[in-house]
């Protein structure tokens, strides 16, 4: 399931975001790709340690802690630290699989990469190529999104970053350890609390139906959460 989320950043700030980027200390991304991945990865990325890259990674945190959609499709437990990548000159990534266990020592952060998240940065207008390819169930999807709109996926799927052959793409990706692992799981819970929320307006604070559908949100939550 691909969820998208539209203007997780408002426009001033991508700007800013952008405006910051652009001169950042980019590094050639193959540095951080696994043995099998650097064959296929070509792009520039920024350090971990860069402080541009902490500030505005701990920023888009912010975002998505109280973004309630995002909340509700993830069921977030662990969250990675934001990695901020640039295309541009033809820069790809070809197909291939997140890991499925992370680890950052200094943090000592271990994640199980549950789902991916992609933020798009910059302005669909000013570049071409760059669709992050995402093979699903009902085969390959094409995600180009506004700048400031994220897109939520499996981790677990094939994906791809197609060549940019104008401009530039910045993106921020980051990596979910979900409370509920199993992605069929997570999809019903997802379900079920955006109907919820759909029919609560309008209805009595104390309705016995809305009552009643909460409880079996929260009890198939409680069977299929580990925390
Ligand atoms: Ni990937």
């Amino acid at each position: 399931m691909l969820i998208i989320i539209e203007n997780l950043l408002a426009a001033d700030d991508v700007r800013t975001f952008r405006d910051r980027l652009v001169d950042a200390s980019w590094r050639d991304g193959a540095d951080t790709a696994g043995s099998r991945s650097v064959a296929v990865k070509r792009n520039l990325q920024l350090p971990r340690e860069d402080g541009l890259a902490r500030e505005l990674g701990d920023a888009i945190l912010r975002k998505l802690g109280q973004h309630s959609e995002f909340l509700s499709a993830s069921l977030a437990e662990k969250i990675w630290p934001p990695v901020f990548n640039l295309y541009q000159d033809g820069g790809h990534y070809g197909t291939h699989t997140d890991a499925a266990l992370m680890r950052l020592t200094e943090a000592n952060l271990t994640l199980r990469s549950d789902l991916s998240a992609t933020v798009f940065l910059s302005d669909p207008r000013y570049y071409d190529g760059g669709e992050l390819v995402i093979e699903e169930q009902f085969g390959a999807q094409p995600v180009k999104l506004e700048a400031g709109d994220a897109v939520l996926y499996p981790s677990s799927s094939l994906h791809q970053v197609m060549p940019v052959t104008r401009g530039q793409r910045i993106c921020a990706i980051t990596w979910i350890q979900s409370a509920v692992a199993d992605t069929s799981a997570r999809a019903l819970l997802y379900d079920l609390d955006q109907s919820i929320r759909a029919l609560t307006p309008g209805r009595a604070k104390d309705d016995p139906e809305i009552n009643r559908l909460i409880h079996v949100y929260h009890n198939l939550l409680r069977r299929w959460a580990h925390v």
